[in-house]
């Protein structure tokens, strides 16, 4: 057996903890962070508190409150071009995925020079980067505690992934209170990325057996309150365990990957802008079922995490979570395929293509080429739900 597991980030979580985000940040010695955030986080007005605490703690900040979904280069690389020389010290980013990749991005370029382009891939940085505190308030993404970002290329329109170690929030601060203004659409998306990355992290060929309990226990949870923290917007303690759920398969995945669904995933948001959570949602059934015969007996311990009767032979299981991952995605109102906005069906062969390229592809339980990519695609385009 040989493999790595690396935790970079501190984890705090009690409600109303924004309040004291100023203490922590003292307490890492910062003196002037760069806020991250989005105009849904803003208007929602889940920073009045935050900045109350910062001013408390004496702590100086700017803002970028316009990080849009799926965050581009172009915006990053013009951002970061302005803010360099500014005496930053610390990037504080409260959002869900989109803020806080933009927040990694950005303490790259703040510590190294170039275009974000120039560190696709893994462990191009040559030295440490900012601090990152992240304050997530989707419970979906894990990248509070992933040393990834995911950053779209405008030119390529492509989603590139950059890995380092050094981009690891340093801190995490989960503040249940804040789950409570989620939409539940976008409590459904976040929370069916979620439960791909718990899936994808234990069923792909990297696991290891603390990244294995992790999902495991991500993915029971998962199933246990994503329907509740969806359809009962008020039900603060689904919101809670979603929002630990989204960490726990965040920390499993970061020293596992993802697969597949992710790949098609990505490729779709570079394409048509769709959502992250909603491209996963709608491929995981497809990729899941296709990867079972690659490792049954893996397959079968999501099934019977998600619920499914134990009872069952593990080839009757893993096909019983297929239909379950379908239903789940129907109840939360995820789309079908055919009717996310833009999608083309003579686009199918570049989406195959995309996500073979994908960092992830060789990853993915079963071995992928093109044309099982583009048999997936065409299938989800044809499913009638
Ligand atoms: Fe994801």
């Amino acid at each position: 057996m040989k493999f790595q597991f690396l935790l970079p980030t501190k984890v705090v979580m009690e409600p109303g903890l924004r309040e004291r985000t100023g203490e922590h940040l003292r307490e890492l010695g910062l003196a002037r962070v760069l806020i991250v955030t989005d105009a849904g986080v803003k208007a929602a007005g889940l920073l009045t508190g935050i900045y109350a605490s910062l001013d408390a703690s004496g702590i100086a900040f700017e803002e970028i409150s316009d990080v849009k979904a799926n965050p581009r280069s172009e915006d990053i690389n013009r951002t970061a071009q302005a803010l360099r020389g500014r005496g930053i010290d610390g990037l504080l980013a409260i959002g869900g995925g989109s803020a806080m990749d933009a927040a990694k991005a950005l303490s790259v370029l703040l510590t190294h020079d170039g275009r974000i382009e120039d560190y696709e891939g893994s462990f191009k940085l040559t030295h440490g980067v900012l601090p990152i505190v992240a304050i997530p308030t989707t419970a979906g993404t894990g990248s509070e505690v992933t040393c990834f970002s995911v950053i779209t290329d405008t030119a390529r329109h492509f989603k590139m992934n950059l890995l380092d170690y050094r981009i690891g929030p340093v801190l995490a601060l989960l503040d249940s209170n804040i789950t409570a203004t989620l939409p539940p659409s976008i409590a459904a998306a976040t929370g069916m990325d979620a439960l791909t990355h718990a899936i994808e992290a234990y069923t792909c060929r990297v696991s290891n057996p603390i990244s294995d309990g992790l999902a495991l226990h991500a993915i029971r949870l998962i199933s246990q309150h994503l329907k509740a923290a969806v359809q009962e917007p008020d039900n603060l303690e689904a919101r809670e365990q979603m929002l630990v759920a989204s960490l726990i398969a965040g920390m499993a995945f970061g020293n596992a990957d993802v697969g597949s669904v992710h790949c098609i995933s990505e490729a779709i948001g570079g394409m048509y802008d769709t959502p992250h959570g909603v491209g996963n949602a709608i491929f995981l059934p497809f990729v899941f079922g296709h990867n079972i015969d690659a490792d049954l007996l893996r397959h079968a311990q999501v099934a019977y995490a998600l619920g499914i009767d134990p009872s069952l032979a593990p080839a009757s299981a893993a096909q019983a979570a297929v239909e379950y991952l379908f239903q789940m995605s129907k109840a939360l109102g995820i789309p079908r395929f055919a009717d996310v906005k833009g999608v083309r069906e003579e686009d199918f062969l570049t989406i195959a293509d995309k996500s073979k390229k994908n960092f992830s592809d060789p990853s993915n339980a079963k071995a992928m080429t093109v044309e099982t990519y583009h048999a997936i695609i065409v299938a989800a385009y044809r499913f009638a739900g």
